[in-house]
């Protein structure tokens, strides 16, 4: 329990704003700062109902160094939980520098006008895309981080660069006061608050498996496009890592309380360490719905792999962190959110 104080950039977000229910539940007061350039201010609104207690919220740029500079002078800030960035891998391969400038860029701004500040702890919200494509499908943190196949996964690998490098910078320098840095490399988040009040609400035809199936379950979509069932796994459908997006939130405040002993920069899988296929998640939603899953099987998207899930070793570790969800949770926290907001946060 604390009553210290956190920037969450992005936490009006899908994962940001689950970042803030755990971190209001356990004392920490929380400032947001978000554009709403991929969320709305109601996830904030839902916050409140859910824990009884008001996130600050600055709609604004984490490019924008003078609203830092204000959020810094104003709040006494102990430490940043980076999940602001742009996430859609197609829409980076069509625009690499919007993914560069807000990601990168984004990054950049934020430790610098941290620094000045005297805040040096940081969470940053990586992902396992920066992995690339390994010859194997159980991701340890050892793997080098090389060969992101989209701009979205480079943007990631560029910024945990970044963060390494001023890590490195301070004890060079030996700095007193030196960065803590802990990138938190993500695998496929799902799920919902159990509430039903908030969940994952993508702009038009999502992209990602479970909003897909959860849109066709609730009828708004008619039916999913299974990419490829000739894939060397169980069932020939792409096998990943799902991890329930409460999990993966009390996941960061492990590594917030973690930065008391530490020094430098350390990287943790958040994962579960066990993966479904695409047919598993399908037949999961079936029994959570009572409805049938219209789905065909058509070719394999580019850039996908076969498989791949977490090592999670290191964080249960050094952090005393795993899941504690399963599919089942996963999927019925899903659905709870997709039925009760069929339209997301837009008024239904
Ligand atoms: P999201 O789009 O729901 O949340 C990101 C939030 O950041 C949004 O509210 C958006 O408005 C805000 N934002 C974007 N650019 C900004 C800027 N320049 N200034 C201020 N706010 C800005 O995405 P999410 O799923 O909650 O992801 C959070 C973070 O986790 C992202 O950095 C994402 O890349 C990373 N991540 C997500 C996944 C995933 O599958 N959801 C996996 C791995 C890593
Ligand atoms: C999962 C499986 C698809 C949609 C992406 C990003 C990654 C990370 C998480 C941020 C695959 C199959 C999907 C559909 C399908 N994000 N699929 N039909 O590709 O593992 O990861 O989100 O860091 O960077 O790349 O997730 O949900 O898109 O796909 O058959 O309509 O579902 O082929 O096997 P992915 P996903």
């Amino acid at each position: 329990m604390s009553d210290k104080c956190i920037l969450v950039t992005g936490g009006a977000g899908y994962i940001g704003s689950h970042a803030c229910i755990e971190l209001l539940q356990a004392n920490y007061r929380v400032v947001v700062l978000d554009n709403l350039s991929n969320s709305k201010a109601e996830s904030l609104a839902r916050v409140e109902k859910i824990t009884g207690k008001v996130p600050v919220f600055i709609q604004g740029d984490v490019r924008d160094s003078q609203v830092l500079s204000d959020i810094f002078t104003q709040y006494d800030i102990y430490a940043v939980m980076h999940f602001a960035g742009l996430k859609a891998v197609g829409e980076s391969c069509l625009l690499p520098t919007k993914y560069y400038q807000n990601n990168v860029g984004g990054t950049l701004v934020l430790v610098e006008v941290m620094a000045k500040f005297g805040v040096k702890k940081i969470i940053f919200s990586s992902s396992a895309t920066v992995y690339g494509e390994p010859d194997t499908v159980k991701y340890t943190e050892t793997l080098p981080v090389y060969g992101a196949t989209n701009p979205y996964g480079k943007s990631k690998a560029m910024s945990e660069d970044i963060l390494k490098d001023l890590a490195a910078a301070d004890v060079l320098a030996n700095d007193k006061m030196p960065w803590k840095v802990i990138l938190l490399r993500y695998f496929n988040p799902i799920g919902a608050h159990i509430s039903g009040l908030i969940g994952e609400d993508p702009n038009g035809t999502p992209n990602n498996l479970i909003p897909y199936v959860s849109q066709v379950a609730v009828g708004k979509l008619e039916r999913l496009s299974v990419f490829g069932d000739d894939y060397p796994t169980i069932d020939g459908t792409g096998v990943r890592d799902y991890i329930h997006v409460v999990d993966l939130v009390k996941g960061h405040l492990a590594a917030l309380q973690s930065f008391e002993g530490m020094s430098g920069c350390k990287a943790y899988n958040l994962g579960a360490g066990k993966g479904y296929s695409v047919l598993q998640i399908i037949a999961a939603f079936e029994r959570h719905t009572d409805n049938k899953i219209p789905y065909q099987i058509v070719a394999r998207r580019i850039g996908d792999i076969a498989e791949n899930y977490a090592d999670p070793s290191l964080a249960l570790r050094e952090l005393n962190w795993q899941t504690e969800k399963n599919l089942d949770d996963m999927v019925s926290d899903t659905w709870r959110w997709q039925s009760q907001n069929p339209n997301g946060y837009e008024v239904n």
